[in-house]
């Protein structure tokens, strides 16, 4: 039987070749000063262009959005200038990439910023334990401890819609096909999604619809800078990264945004399942309202693996199949999936590293062939 995640797709305007999307996926390795992607990166990202699309890692969309030491942004010039040789490597051998954006919220530290201002969020609830990689004077990562936040004021929020859309205009002047919204995992978006954070009593409170509004307002902020077919969103229902709780009412929640997104007409929804679980029963509650509610690409991401890819696409719970894990340490992944190869290891001590040692090093089947010769 022929391969559902191997056939082709149409994403709007774009062609997808294969069904396997290549998930966000941040790798701290920007340039110390500009905060800018290098020519490691055009080169990992040109290695994996065999993937249906790649959304590349959670980008900072201002010097406020930043919850992590070397996270490239796309706020300057010279970023900018580093993202577009990433798009041009990744379109020379054939691919096609979207940018997604992002802003930490609460999760971040004073020392990541140059005037060592607090991370901001809904309300001034703090985490409690979690911990972001920061630089030391001498410029070795460690991990600390997140500073209390301070609450943003309504005038705030809104002109973090405008950073949303500034930073969607650079990423297309970036060659970038198109952006994600990152309102998963506990960040920014998901903070004023959750009731036990924005206790906020200005119109991006209250009610789940109250609670969703910065991120309906960005979504239409965004769409309308680069046009609404080249948008997607990444949710994270149920997920708990970062100190979130459950949502008491997951259905309600998330039937309304995927309306409210369905209605907007945006390229796509993309969703993790952070337990790698419910996402991979067909009969999902959750997952079969999303699909009710939202009529157009869905991509299903967590825990997916060559059989449960099959299936998922099989019983049309999703369109598109993104993997995380397995393209660091195999960037010809599509091809492994296609002819059953062993998959190979990711070595968990090099992730957040820096430097070329895996990031770029891992070898293709091909190559692994040569140098065994
Ligand atoms: C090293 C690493 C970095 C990640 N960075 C991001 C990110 O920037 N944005 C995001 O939405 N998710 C991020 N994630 C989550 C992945 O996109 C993906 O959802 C997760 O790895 C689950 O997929 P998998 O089971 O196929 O690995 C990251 C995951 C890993 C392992």
């Amino acid at each position: 039987m022929s391969k559902k995640l191997f056939s082709r797709y149409s994403l709007g305007a774009q062609a997808l070749p294969n069904r396997v999307v290549m998930a966000p996926m941040n790798r701290n390795r920007a340039s110390d000063w500009h905060l800018a992607p290098t020519a490691m990166t055009a080169r990992y990202y040109a290695q994996r262009a065999s993937a249906g699309l790649i959304i590349a890692e959670g980008t900072p969309v201002s010097p406020q959005a930043r919850g992590c030491a070397r996270t490239p942004g796309i706020y300057s010039a010279a970023q900018i200038a580093g993202w577009q040789n990433v798009t041009r490597a990744v379109h020379r051998e054939g691919g096609r990439i979207y940018l997604q954006l992002w802003h930490v919220g609460r999760v971040g530290h004073c020392s990541l910023r140059a005037d060592g201002s607090p991370p901001v969020g809904p309300s001034t609830v703090c985490l409690e334990n979690d911990r972001v990689p920061i630089l030391t004077r001498s410029r070795e990562p460690v991990l600390a401890r997140c500073d209390p936040p301070r609450a943003l004021t309504t005038g705030e929020v809104k002109a973090i819609v405008a950073d949303f859309a500034r930073a969607a205009d650079n990423a297309m002047a970036a060659g970038f096909d198109g952006v994600e919204i990152h309102a998963a995992n506990g960040y920014l978006f998901d903070q004023f999604r959750c009731p036990y954070l924005n206790d906020r009593r200005d119109e991006y409170g209250g009610a789940t619809s109250g609670r969703w509004r910065f991120l309906i307002e960005t979504v239409e902020a965004v769409t309308a800078t680069v046009g609404k077919e080249r948008v997607g969103v990444r949710i994270s229902p149920l997920g708990t990264a970062h100190e979130m709780q459950f949502d008491p009412a997951p259905l309600f929640t998330y039937g309304y945004l995927a309306c409210q997104l369905d209605r907007l007409g945006i390229g796509y929804l993309h969703v993790y399942d952070q337990s790698g679980s419910w996402m991979h029963d067909p009969q999902s509650d959750l997952l079969q309202h999303l699909r009710a509610c939202y009529s157009k690409t869905m991509i299903l991401c967590g825990g997916f693996d060559r059989e449960r890819a099959e299936a998922a696409l099989r019983a049309d719970c999703g369109d598109l199949i993104a993997f995380g894990k397995h393209f660091i340490a195999n960037p010809d992944l599509v091809e492994r999936l296609r002819i059953e190869a062993p998959l190979a290891p990711w070595n968990s001590a090099t992730i957040y590293k820096g430097g070329a040692k895996g990031y770029i090093d891992y070898p293709t089947l091909e190559e692994e062939a040569v140098s065994a010769m």
